[in-house]
């Protein structure tokens, strides 16, 4: 099957999207065709500033690559560097609906929030579309929020088939990855770069140490049993324990006699263990930017071959060749 995912690189990764997202898309790898991509061109909404826009980008792909993106399995790419997807969004474009896109709650949710609403904000579905139909992608991982952009998506495909006929593109379908924990952040909140209580994947080790010890814990006094219920670090450790420590986790909180800071320092040895490696690949590629380069040129070459037959359809249905 394939399948094809996109990852705006609006900031920096944290764990929140790695257990909520990127560890299912790169398991997928496993059994399909995958596409993988970072969606500049969608980032362009919210970051504006170029320098910044580069250096997320990189990061996003070094990122990827870190976390196991294989690339001779997978398809790694910029949607910059695909052209011929912002061609394809405006074909999609003059078969879609203003009702359609004021129907979308991410624009009036990012607008309230303090996004500009620009032309670009508001047609942000249908580049989405063109992104998922230009590979002809049958299975798009997203997170909850983004299920309304595949019913988009599929209701776009309908319309461009009754202007041109059937057949000419291919109905995705959203996998929708709701079964992955909340994953919460410092101060017990869901872990969001807009709350600022993440805790990142890649940066200095110094700063993820302080960032674990100021999970946000209540005074229960260490030889007392402390309450589980709503408790950031009790979910963390959770989350980062392997199944050998899982009962011992229980007994810090069940039992006490274990103090918040002694549990912290072993969140953080927990924290190095799952990402150790990542983060000691990371820093490699750091080392030699030419390797992401590489990998994004190969990656936009196959993406711009597996385009080429549904753009010639495309085009010839619509008349402009
Ligand atoms: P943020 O909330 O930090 O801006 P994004 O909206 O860019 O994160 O998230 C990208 C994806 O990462 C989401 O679609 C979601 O699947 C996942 N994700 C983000 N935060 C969390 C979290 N706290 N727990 C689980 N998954 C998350
Ligand atoms: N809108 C997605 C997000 O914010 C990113 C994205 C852009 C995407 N194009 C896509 C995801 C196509 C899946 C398929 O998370």
């Amino acid at each position: 099957m394939r399948v094809l995912s996109g990852v705006q690189p609006s900031g920096i990764l944290h764990i929140g999207n790695y257990f909520g997202a990127i560890r299912q898309f790169i398991r997928l790898q496993e059994e399909h065709e995958c596409y993988f991509f970072l969606a500049d061109l969608h980032a362009l909404t919210t970051v504006q500033d170029p320098e910044r826009m580069q250096a997320l980008s990189r990061d996003l792909a070094m990122s990827f690559l870190a976390l196991g993106l294989d690339p001779s399995r997978s398809v790694l790419y910029r949607q910059s560097d695909l052209s011929e997807v912002t061609e394809l969004a405006w074909y999609l474009s003059t078969v879609t609906s203003m009702g359609l896109l004021q129907r979308c709650h991410s624009f009036k949710d990012k607008v309230s929030q303090g996004a500009v609403p620009s032309h670009g904000l508001f047609a942000y579905p249908v580049l989405m579309a063109a992104d998922i139909l230009i590979v002809e992608s049958k299975l798009v991982p997203v997170g909850k929020d983004q299920k309304q952009h595949l019913e988009v998506t599929r209701d776009i495909v309908s319309a461009f088939h009754s202007v041109y006929g059937d057949g000419v593109l291919t109905l995705p379908e959203a996998l929708i990855l709701d079964e992955v924990a909340v994953v919460p952040g410092l101060d017990g909140r869901k872990m969001s770069k807009s709350y600022g209580n993440t805790i990142d994947l890649f940066g200095p080790e110094k700063t993820i140490r302080k960032r674990l010890m100021s999970v946000v814990t209540d005074s229960t006094p260490v030889e007392e049993p402390k309450p589980k219920a709503g408790s950031s670090l009790y979910q963390l450790l959770k989350i980062f324990a392997p199944e050998s420590e899982r009962s011992a986790v229980e007994g810090w909180f069940d039992e006490g006699g274990t103090g918040y800071g002694e549990m912290k320092k072993r969140l953080f040895g927990f924290y190095m263990d799952t990402f150790g490696a990542a983060r000691r690949r990371f820093d490699e590629l750091t080392q030699d930017p030419t390797e992401v380069d590489r990998v994004l040129r190969v990656g936009v070459e196959r993406a711009r071959s597996a385009a080429g037959r549904l753009m010639d359809n495309v085009r010839r249905a619509v008349g402009v060749r």
